[in-house]
């Protein structure tokens, strides 16, 4: 099976770095915040914000940035409609009622024209399949702006690194992330110094016994260990490398399906994709990666929820036409920079072959008119 993320080519891809950082994690009695946990901060730090708290899951980061602004049972906190659960969950874990906001033609989060009311606490603001949101829509919003770039490491605003906007930004490294660690692993970023403090005891269960124990803060688990840490450094320093080869399968892919009659997802003219997904529009999705499935090929349905149809979450009965089509029709194809070129020409012509049985979107045209 060509696998979205093949954590065994990770493996080897990583192993030579990994295996000396083990040696020196495991050798040591100290596993929570240590040197490793340092470096990974500082290289984190250096895509983000001046200080970074590594922590659990992007989910866990996600959940702190709210913690440290004080979100309280039902403040409303403006968020995307369509995405990883992430993106909205921990707004309900705190009580607070999640406002949802469509995405644009594009899969991103619609930042033209926000609900904000007087009850408006915070905006998680949303980049997704490796591109950014139109940052200059909200450049005069007055509440707390939490970047959720889970999926826009590497990704460029204009010419700005995407990841380094909002007044706190989380990245997930989890396994199916351009830095990928063999499981999960998150951080939080700000330029602000007294945030930062917060953050580190959010992230600590609310406590820090660095001097006298003190429970100062609503917080979690969020402890970062040392071989999660050497980990993600290890991706995090190959990643300028992988970076290169994507973007190449990427744009081979582009060039052939636009020469196919394949209807591939394009990226607004103001952000620069780091080619995290490579999405493509298909008239029956389910069916396509059904099709894909038995040739030997793994497909992703990202996603399949409209946020704002689930009692779990927050109904309401506004249209998200948008969150419609590509629940609909946006799919994802292994494009990640461990292809061989026979795996490469092999989802080429399976796509290309699949895609002239089932069609593309008949309405995909005034989405882009
Ligand atoms: C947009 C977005 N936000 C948050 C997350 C959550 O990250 P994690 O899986 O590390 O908790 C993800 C993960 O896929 C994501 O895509």
């Amino acid at each position: 099976m060509i696998k979205i993320a093949p954590l065994s080519r990770l493996y080897n891809d990583i192993m030579p770095t990994l295996s000396a950082y083990y040696k020196d994690v495991y050798s040591n009695d100290n596993h929570v915040d240590g040197t490793y946990t340092t470096q990974c901060a500082e290289i984190i730090s250096q895509h983000t914000k001046q200080h970074t708290v590594v922590t659990t899951s992007g989910t866990t980061a996600i959940t702190s940035m709210l913690l440290a602004i004080g979100i309280q049972p039902n403040d409303e906190v403006l968020c995307v409609n369509y995405s990883n659960p992430a993106s909205v969950m921990p707004i309900k874990l705190l009580g607070a009622v999640p406002v949802f906001v469509d995405i644009n033609n594009y899969g991103c989060m619609d930042l033209s024209n926000l609900p904000v009311t007087k009850n408006t606490k915070a905006c998680i603001v949303t980049g997704l399949y490796g591109d950014s949101v139109d940052w200059d829509q909200i450049k005069d919003i007055e509440v707390p702006v939490l970047n959720d770039s889970a999926q826009c490491l590497t990704t460029k605003y204009r010419n700005n690194m995407a990841t380094q906007y909002g007044d706190m930004t989380t990245l997930s490294f989890a396994f199916n992330k351009n830095a990928p660690v063999f499981g999960t692993y998150g951080s939080v970023s700000t330029d602000d110094a007294t945030l930062y403090g917060k953050l580190k005891i959010i992230n600590s269960n609310g406590y820090n016994n660095a001097e006298e124990v003190q429970i100062s803060q609503i917080g979690i688990n969020g402890k970062p260990s040392e071989d999660k840490s050497a980990q993600c450094l290890a991706s995090m320093q190959r990643l300028a490398s992988w970076q290169n080869t994507r973007t190449e399968i990427n744009l081979y892919y582009k060039d052939v399906f636009d020469n196919k009659g394949v209807m591939v997802k394009p990226s607004p003219g103001y952000s620069t994709s780091n080619h995290h997904k490579f999405c493509i529009f298909t008239k029956n999705k389910k069916l396509f990666a059904k099709m894909m499935h038995d040739k030997g090929i793994e497909c992703n349905l990202h996603y399949t929820y409209n946020f704002s149809k689930y009692p779990a979450l927050n109904v309401d009965n506004r249209t998200y036409p948008n969150t419609d089509f590509y629940v609909d029709h946006a799919v994802c194809i292994p494009c990640h920079q461990w292809l061989s070129h026979d795996e490469i020409n092999k989802v080429v012509d399976t796509v290309c072959k699949i895609n002239a049985t089932i069609g593309v979107p008949s309405d995909v045209d005034s989405l882009y008119s």
